[in-house]
């Protein structure tokens, strides 16, 4: 895993664009990279980028605000490694919670976060808005088990 420049935005692009109902714009991604509170982090294979993680960081509170993994790469737990690696991260750097939001419909992902521990902890109504869907909140407290 390492820190997404500029030059893994179009590899990035790729993977965002057949993963969300409303991905992400190139613009969005540059802000991100360029946000002093954000960190990016890309996995590559074969000089390939298989899967991205952005999160960002708030007093002690650690927010996923984008994660994905192409998708003929999906399902062998890079995700799963991901998620786990960054939450160890977060704890040695005495983060105490780590929140995110997720579509409700999003099977793959909520059974990704609940199996890392994670808990719904609230509802935003329509938060979603192509669809009016309505996004789960979950929570993990990184202080639990260290
Ligand atoms: C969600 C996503 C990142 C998971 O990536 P992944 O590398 O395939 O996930 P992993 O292989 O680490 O799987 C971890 C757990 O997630 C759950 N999971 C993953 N894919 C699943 C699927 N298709 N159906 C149900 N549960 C699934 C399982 O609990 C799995 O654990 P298990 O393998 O022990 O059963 C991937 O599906 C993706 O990129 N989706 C599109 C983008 C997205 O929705 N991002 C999340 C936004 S909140």
């Amino acid at each position: 895993m390492r820190t997404m420049t500029a030059g893994d935005i179009d590899g990035v692009l790729e993977i965002e664009k057949v993963s969300f109902a409303a991905p992400w714009t190139r613009g969005m991604f540059e802000e991100t990279l360029s946000s002093p509170v954000a960190t990016s982090l890309i996995v590559e294979e074969e000089g390939r980028i298989v899967g991205y993680l952005i999160f960002y960081l708030a007093a002690r509170e650690v927010h996923v605000m984008n994660i994905a993994v192409r998708q003929d790469r999906r399902g062998l737990g890079l995700a799963s490694w991901m998620m786990s690696r960054t939450m160890e991260l977060a704890r040695r750097n005495s983060m105490e919670t780590c929140f995110l939001e997720v579509r409700e419909s999003n099977v793959p992902a909520r059974g990704l976060y609940e199996k890392l521990g994670f808990r719904q902890v609230g509802r935003r109504k329509g938060y979603y808005r192509e669809t009016g869907e309505d996004a789960i909140v979950m929570e993990l407290i990184l202080s639990d088990d260290t």
